[in-house]
């Protein structure tokens, strides 16, 4: 654990000592899967930690209603997108399109993202597509990858697909359209999983599912028709749109928004008990091209992988994913609200010594026997506080999280009563080693603004290190993009 915490105070560039010592056993990488957690299905911390290195089992109870945006109101065959919100699939209902080929329905996403041209049809600039609703005919089992993992970039976002849940099967070259990619991703599913999944669930702006048999898995709605195309071109009919131009309008983005904590709704349940992460892996995930809570795969060998794919296919092959599990992620929320706000405020270099005291005191206050001074004993009441007597003490999640709590409370303890180089030096040290998503949210953002951060293919820089509430119609903002590529304004700014 000391080696472990050493080699993280150098990644992080602090020269903080370790923590605490304590004799648990406990997870690599400890902090991640408590963050893995405590980020999975949410747009904030998926966006900020985009490169996910988990895998988890997901279902969607039967009746949950699905959207899907096409060229077509039949209901759609096959594999296809679907997306958990109107605001989202409406975008893709609104392309201009090309006339359907009876043989080939496809051209590529109508729920996700790609970057290829799209043809415009004749009528490019008046027509609409269509906006399909359907409801899951029965709970979905589906195969969970964490981080924005929809999201095509270079930048690692889909590493662990590729490389872990592919086994380096499909490269970038090779790729003509993503549906190419989901295609070999049901294909897994179908035959190398005994048809144990029905489809993949990721992330980008908004969550999507691909479904790997619409007419098996899904009961038609409704087809709408959606509003025409030429009311988002503003009149302007020899502009070629491309997907790359499906910028996210007013709408979107603040659906995406309302669903940073989570979609909601208990529309999707993970299973926290039995997952797989490559956190937990004796690998180099750290080294390479990636950059700090930015870890990568690109750089390993495939057959330093194996382990972790061989791995996966035991999860889906040994557990339904309806089955009942521990939500660990309750766990962890109430552990980043309890301890957050003092932690911000205690690095913030706003109070003097006397007010850290108070601060970390008040912390610690209900845990101590004045009296009767224990340090064990102290930490044991902490460290324990938010989890159940009958939660799980194995497995990867319940490691990780009573082993972060852990942490938390010991360098709390230490800090108190140390001398105030040495107290502040562990808060700060804590602070870097729990990396929560809560630091980075704005504060107070108006009805109109919404908290922006870089969110493939959009976003400049600086809204990665500090998110900034900006205006909805034009949350982008020039400057040196995050993501690469250049920047285009919003279809709403004027
Ligand atoms: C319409 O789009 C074309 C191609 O992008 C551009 O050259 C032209 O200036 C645009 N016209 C107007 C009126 O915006
Ligand atoms: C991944 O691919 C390698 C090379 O083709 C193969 O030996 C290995 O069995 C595959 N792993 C899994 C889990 O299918
Ligand atoms: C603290 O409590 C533990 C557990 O009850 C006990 O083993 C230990 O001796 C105590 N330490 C002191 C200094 O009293
Ligand atoms: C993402 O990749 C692009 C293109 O390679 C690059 O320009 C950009 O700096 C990368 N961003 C990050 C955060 O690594």
């Amino acid at each position: 654990m000391r080696a472990q915490l050493a080699s993280l105070a150098l990644l992080a560039g602090s020269s903080a000592a370790p923590i605490a010592a304590h004799e648990e056993p406990t997870v690599r990488n400890a902090n991640h899967i408590f963050n893995a957690i405590h980020s999975s299905m949410r747009e904030w911390g998926s966006t900020l930690y985009h490169n996910g290195m988990s895998f988890f089992l997901a279902s969607v109870p039967a009746g949950t209603q699905l959207y899907h945006g096409t060229g077509n109101p039949n209901p759609t065959a096959g594999m296809e997108w679907l997306s958990f919100e109107l605001e989202q699939a409406i975008l893709f209902a609104r392309l201009p399109r090309p006339p359907i080929e009876p043989h080939n329905p496809r051209r590529g996403p109508a729920y996700g993202q790609g970057q290829e041209p799209l043809s415009s049809g004749p009528e490019a600039g008046e027509e609409s597509g269509w906006l399909h609703t359907y409801a899951a005919a029965r709970d979905l089992r589906l195969l969970y990858i964490d981080g924005l993992s929809a999201a095509r970039s270079n930048n690692g976002t889909q590493d662990s697909q590729k490389r872990i849940f592919l086994n380096d099967t499909i490269h970038e070259s090779q790729i003509v359209d993503e549906a190419e990619a989901a295609d070999e991703m049901c294909r897994i599913l179908r035959e190398t999983w005994d048809d144990r999944l029905d489809g993949i669930l990721r992330m980008e702006i908004g969550t999507e599912i691909i479904l790997c048999s619409f007419e098996r898995d899904l009961e038609f709605v409704r087809a709408v028709r959606a509003k025409p195309i030429k009311s988002l071109d503003k009149g302007n009919r020899s502009k070629k749109k491309t997907l790359a131009d499906l910028q996210p309008d007013v709408a979107s983005w603040l659906s995406v928004a309302s669903r940073y904590h989570g979609i909601g709704g208990n529309r999707v349940r993970l299973n926290y008990d039995h997952f797989v992460t490559a956190f937990a892996h004796d690998l180099d995930i750290f080294g390479g091209e990636s950059k700090k809570y930015r870890p990568r795969l690109e750089h390993l060998e495939s057959s330093s992988l194996e382990p972790i794919r061989q791995e996966l296919e035991t999860l889906v092959m040994t557990y339904d994913p309806s089955e009942p599990s521990f939500n660990w992620q309750a766990i962890t929320d109430m552990i980043v609200e309890r301890y957050s706000h003092t932690l911000k405020y205690l690095t913030s270099g706003i109070p003097d010594e006397a007010e850290v005291r108070e601060n970390i005191e008040r912390l610690l206050q209900p845990f101590v026997e004045y009296h009767r001074r224990n340090i064990t004993l102290e930490a044991d009441r902490c460290k324990t506080q938010f989890i159940p007597f009958l939660a799980p003490t194995q497995g990867t999640a319940a490691l990780a999280v009573r082993s972060v709590a852990q942490e938390i409370c010991w360098a709390l303890l230490e800090a108190w009563e140390a001398d105030y180089k040495t107290t502040m030096s562990k808060i700060t040290y804590l602070v870097e080693y729990l990396s929560w998503t809560t630091w980075k949210e704005c504060t107070g953002c108006k009805d109109n603004e919404i908290c922006m951060v870089p969110v493939s293919p959009l976003g400049a820089a600086e809204d990665y290190d500090h998110p900034t509430c900006r205006d909805v119609k034009n949350p982008d903002i020039p400057g040196p993009r995050y993501w690469g590529g250049f920047y285009i304004p919003s279809p709403d700014a004027e």
